[in-house]
């Protein structure tokens, strides 16, 4: 039986994934031990483990290194390109949003909104649908700040309990897309390896 290597999002989506694959019979109690190791094959299956970030997750799905790998629709989203997304895992669910600050008038004046994210590409997609010129400003982490700062005129982001727009006196006022874990496959792994993929993916549907 081929080996197939499935590619995980540390952090946010990692403890769910595993509770999920523990579900489906696998034995992941090597991982989420806080160790610093990268890859783990799990005991008794043909299945390897890699931690990597999400935008990697996508990376070394597209280039086949891994043959699946577990991410999140933002990223797919703002920078998926050539792989099968085939499953809705259910979990990791956030949505994207406009936000701005409470009491502003987003649409209140004619001159061009900037819009701070760290989805330009998602932020972009948005408004050009909505036929409306913006400024993007690419943000790496905390775009909360920048309405704050007076740096944008809103964000898009990612919203899960709501409680970081709130404790920073920002609201949302439009929702922008659904967001959840979903899971990857590489294009010629599904070719090659279609078998082992449609057998993991069957035990993984059972369960979400
Ligand atoms: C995400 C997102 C928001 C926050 C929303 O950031 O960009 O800042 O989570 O979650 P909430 O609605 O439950 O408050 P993340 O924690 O990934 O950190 P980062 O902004 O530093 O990337």
């Amino acid at each position: 039986m081929n080996t197939l290597r499935l590619a995980l999002t540390k952090g946010r989506l990692e403890k769910k994934t595993l509770a999920l694959l523990e579900q489906v019979g696998m034995d992941c109690s090597e991982l989420g031990t806080g160790s610093r190791k990268l890859i783990y094959q799990i005991p008794d299956t043909n299945l390897e483990i890699v931690l990597a970030k999400a935008a990697d997750v996508i990376t070394y799905v597209e280039h086949g290194v891994c043959d699946m790998g577990v991410v999140g629709k933002d990223t797919i989203m703002e920078q998926g390109h050539s792989f099968y997304e085939m499953l809705d895992l259910g979990f990791g669910k956030c949505r994207f949003v406009l936000a701005i600050r409470k009491g502003d008038d987003f649409y209140g004046s004619y001159r061009t909104r900037r819009i701070a994210t760290k989805y330009p590409k998602v932020a972009k997609a948005y408004f050009a649908k909505k036929g409306m010129d913006v400024d993007i400003i690419k943000i790496e982490g905390s775009v909360e700040l920048a309405p704050l700062l007076g740096i944008a005129d809103g964000i898009v982001d990612i919203v899960e309990t709501g409680s970081t727009l709130k404790e920073n006196g920002l609201i949302p006022i439009e929702d922008i897309h659904p967001v959840s874990a979903r899971l990857i496959v590489n294009i010629a792994s599904m070719k090659l390896y279609k078998d082992e993929v449609f057998t993991f993916l069957g035990k993984l549907e059972e369960t979400v």
